[in-house]
């Protein structure tokens, strides 16, 4: 459904963190039998940012949450709600979002996890917006965060020349004017699970040393396969979300898809008619971070300078599940 100007909600401030080392497809073309070539040309990406060993999923959802809320105007104590979107839980449990609850020292607010692969930022804020109009939550800090390289098998060039770290953050609050979400689309088809999946660990294939020696602790993926459902499922869900909110395709000022490879948002965006320049990309500087593509995406248009008052940008975004949603909203 369209919300309706007294039922908005809008993102009052946002941050951004990704580790300090970088890794290039040169670096990568001694590790595996891979070329910056073939990864630049099937994939759009020249470089990604991974973890140091000892920094985690909660560590970088920290340093964004932080700044977001700085970023708001807030302190801490001012969020009631810590929703963490990951793939990549520090721990299965206690949720990642009560670690970063205490590493942000936000003293008994609630906090829990959201697990819709790289959707989880889009699911997040649909799921903030049922909290916030129904008066649950007052302001809500979102996280998406992802540490895929300590689940990635580096000796496997089919999957570890696509992925990278990072983290961002939003802090989400009733809107009081017409700007914020206008409306959402969002669904799962729970039958291709297999397609892209960590197998291990969990009760399914609980850890031992017969999970470790087969690499079920490791993400797999069946690429070209998730690639044709990522293509048709994105343009689908910008589309609907586009026709509940009213909002003609002409009328985009930008469209922030999830980045997962180059050839996939430009898919996205001519199947929207959109021209290159309201197509936002930054793959090749940060690979496919999951959840925290599209977060990270919003951030940086907005240090940019680019979203003006006003402005209506769709996020779309497919992930492992599957799952997939779009959001348009007004800047
Ligand atoms: O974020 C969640 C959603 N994720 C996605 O949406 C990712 C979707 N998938 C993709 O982005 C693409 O499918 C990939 C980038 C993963 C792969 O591109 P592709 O055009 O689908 O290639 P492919 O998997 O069909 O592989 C083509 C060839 C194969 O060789 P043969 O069998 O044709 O001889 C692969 O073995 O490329 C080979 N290949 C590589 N060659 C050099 C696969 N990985 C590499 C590599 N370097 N790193």
């Amino acid at each position: 459904m369209k919300t309706k100007k007294s039922a908005r909600i809008k993102i009052t401030g946002t941050g951004m963190y990704v580790p300090e080392k970088v890794l290039t497809n040169k670096d990568l073309e001694k590790m595996v039998d891979t070329s910056d070539e073939w990864i630049t040309t099937r994939s759009g990406i020249k470089e990604r940012h991974i973890t140091a060993p000892d920094e985690t999923t909660a560590d970088m959802a920290v340093i964004a949450g932080k700044r977001a809320v700085e970023d708001a105007g807030l302190t801490v104590k001012d969020i009631d709600l810590i929703l963490v979107a990951t793939s990549t839980p520090d721990t299965i449990f206690p949720s990642t979002a009560t670690w970063v609850q205490k590493g942000l020292n936000a003293d008994y607010a609630p906090a829990f996890d959201l697990s819709a692969g790289c959707t989880g930022f889009l699911y997040g804020m649909i799921v903030s917006e049922g909290l916030l109009l129904s008066g649950s939550a007052a302001r809500v800090l979102l996280i998406g965060t992802e540490c895929l390289s300590k689940i990635t098998n580096w000796k496997d060039r089919n999957t570890c020349v696509l992925f990278g770290d990072g983290a961002a953050a939003a802090v989400l609050e009733k809107s009081g004017d017409e700007s914020g979400m206008l409306s959402s689309y969002w669904k799962a088809d729970g039958n291709l699970g297999e397609l892209l999946i960590l197998p291990g660990g969990g009760v399914l294939n609980p850890a031992s040393h017969k999970t470790v020696d087969e690499g079920l602790h490791y993400l797999r993926m069946k690429g070209n396969e998730v690639f044709k459902h990522a293509v048709k499922r994105m343009g689908e869900a910008a589309l609907m979300a586009l026709k509940k909110a009213g909002i003609k395709r002409e009328d985009i000022d930008y469209l922030i898809p999830h980045q997962a490879n180059i050839r996939i948002i430009q898919a996205t965006g001519r199947r929207l008619k959109l021209p290159e320049e309201k197509v936002f990309s930054n793959i090749h500087k940060y690979g496919n971070m999951s959840v925290a593509t599209i977060p990270i995406g919003l951030h940086e248009l907005k240090e940019e300078g680019k979203l003006k008052k006003g402005a209506d940008i769709v996020m779309v975004a497919f992930g492992a599940g599957f799952t997939w949603a779009a959001v348009v909203y007004k800047w």
